[in-house]
């Protein structure tokens, strides 16, 4: 890696994860009750699923990409999950599916909190996590079926680079399945938010640039669905903590104190129209 992609790594690693991730979210579950018991994917669903409409998002995105017709076909599907942070997703494709999920991801500390929940729900035979740059896949041509990414593009500048990559670890006929924060109809938003602490790490363009440049490395356009309002109506609907602090498993985990500030960034630029969302899937030619 050269200097610049260093401090790049380093800002990312340094964003996400407040100190000691495994222990904070080994010490919620424990807090939770569900310490010591056999875990499914669903019990981590308030702590690994880092994207707007939790849960019920990632089983959508799965049904948009018609990952049942894919897997029905190909046991064991092998899906790359980029920028897949502790693996909720991974882990559902992987219960739900029966897919090997590989999780190509920039933060240490997330991919070694993943493996141990992921070893907690006896998943490490199918998920499997990797440190490393969505600009520069560690992977060989065509290795994959499905490319999945969720809130991930935000943190990424050169998206030609990460569409490229897609593209090419992809099979011919693979499947590139997309949710993601993109820009909305203001140049400026509330910092912090969940992705960046300052503009100097967040990298939004609009949907029709996204569009363009995924068509342009070599993607057909199967779905593409704008779900802001969605995003806006689940925030919306989260229950406030209760007056003696956050529950003791929730995605605080993740980011540290900072988090509730930049949640409700997110929701006012949402509310304002300076960030929308959107899902996509998109053929590989
Ligand atoms: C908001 S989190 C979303 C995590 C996960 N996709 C989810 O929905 O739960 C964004 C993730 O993208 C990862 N990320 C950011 N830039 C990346 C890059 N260049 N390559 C790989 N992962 C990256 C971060 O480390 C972080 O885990």
């Amino acid at each position: 890696m050269g200097t610049a992609e260093s401090a790049y790594a380093k800002a990312v690693n340094g964003h996400y994860a407040p100190g000691n991730l495994a222990a904070r979210i080994r010490e919620g579950l424990r807090a939770a009750g569900k310490e010591g018991a056999a875990l499914a994917p669903a019990d981590l669903a308030p702590v690994d699923q880092f994207h707007t409409g939790g849960w019920q998002a990632t089983a959508e995105l799965a049904q948009l990409a018609e990952l049942a017709q894919l897997a029905e076909v190909r046991s064991g599907l092998h899906v790359l999950d980029v920028g897949g942070g502790v693996g909720g997703a991974a882990r559902y494709l992987a219960s739900e599916y029966g897919c090997h999920v590989t999780v190509l991801d920039l933060t240490e500390a997330y991919c070694e909190a993943g493996e141990m929940l992921t070893a907690l729900t006896g998943l490490s035979e199918q998920v499997r996590f990797q440190v490393g740059d969505a600009q520069a896949m560690p992977f060989p041509d065509e290795s994959f079926a499905l490319v999945w990414t969720q809130h991930s593009t935000m943190n990424i500048p050169a998206k030609e680079k990460l569409f490229a990559e897609a593209h090419r670890v992809l099979r011919r006929g693979g499947r590139l399945a997309l949710h993601e924060i993109m820009a909305g109809n203001a140049p400026v938003i509330h910092f912090p938010v969940p992705w960046a602490a300052s503009p100097e790490s967040s990298f939004l363009k609009t949907p029709e640039e996204m569009r363009t440049l995924i068509i342009g490395a070599g993607f057909h356009e199967r779905v593409w669905e704008d779900v802001t309002e969605t995003a806006l109506a689940w925030f919306q609907r989260r229950p406030a903590p209760p007056g003696d602090g956050p529950p003791p498993l929730g995605l605080h985990l993740l980011l540290g104190e900072v988090f509730p500030q930049t949640f409700q960034n997110t929701v006012l630029s949402l509310e304002e129209g300076r960030i929308s969302v959107i899902r996509a899937v998109f053929e590989r030619r």
